[in-house]
């Protein structure tokens, strides 16, 4: 699959099938997460796989905990479902003060990975600034160190969906050339 296939065709997928993702496959996603860029090429990355029942439990609860009023309907019973959950964690002293970036632009990789793969994934934050409790809780369910920030939690799954199309807003809205407004 070409990298224009790839970036068009992802979607968030939050429903799988009941079938196991390799270690393999894993391992090599992670592998292509590493190549994201980095600030001051830190490398901060720690990935967390998570495959038990019991933790993946732990995650759903914390998201849904923590879901704000406006977000309701979309809670995060599907992690359950997901044949690995990875939760993308930084460690603070080699970010260089852009956490979350480093974490983000690795998601992002691994994402992309997954979908040239015939993986599905969505994108989910662990971190909430001024709700410190949310990385906290996550940390203590996975046994993570203090200096590692979760960033993102990421369900992996072979799809057993096909999203609604998505609307793309017109490219000419998100464009100015030289100076904003100018067309
Ligand atoms: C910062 C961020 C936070 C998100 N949080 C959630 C979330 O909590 N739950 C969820 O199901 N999807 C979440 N998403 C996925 C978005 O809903 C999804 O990417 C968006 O609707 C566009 O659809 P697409 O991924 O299929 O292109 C999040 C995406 C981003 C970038």
């Amino acid at each position: 699959m070409d990298i224009d296939e790839t970036i068009k065709g992802r979607r968030s997928i939050r429903k799988y099938q009941n079938r196991k993702i390799p270690d393999s496959v894993i391992k090599n996603l992670l592998g292509l997460a590493t190549y994201a860029p980095s600030s001051m090429n830190g490398q901060p990355w720690h990935f967390m796989v998570v495959r038990a029942e019991e933790t993946k439990k732990q995650l759903v609860q914390i998201k849904n905990k923590y879901c704000p009023a406006e977000k309701q309907m979309y809670q995060a019973d599907f992690l359950q479902r997901a044949s690995v959950i990875i939760v993308v964690c930084v460690d603070k002293q080699n970010s260089y003060d852009r956490e979350v970036e480093n974490g983000v632009l690795a998601t992002a990789n691994l994402m992309l990975g997954a979908y040239s793969r015939g993986l599905g994934s969505v994108y989910l934050s662990a971190y909430r600034n001024g709700e410190p409790a949310i990385s906290d809780e996550i940390r203590k369910a996975l046994g993570i160190p203090e200096h590692l920030h979760p960033i993102t939690i990421v369900p992996l799954g072979y799809p057993d969906e096909i999203p609604e199309p998505k609307m793309i807003r017109a490219l000419e809205d998100m464009i100015s050339y030289e100076t904003f407004g100018r067309k």
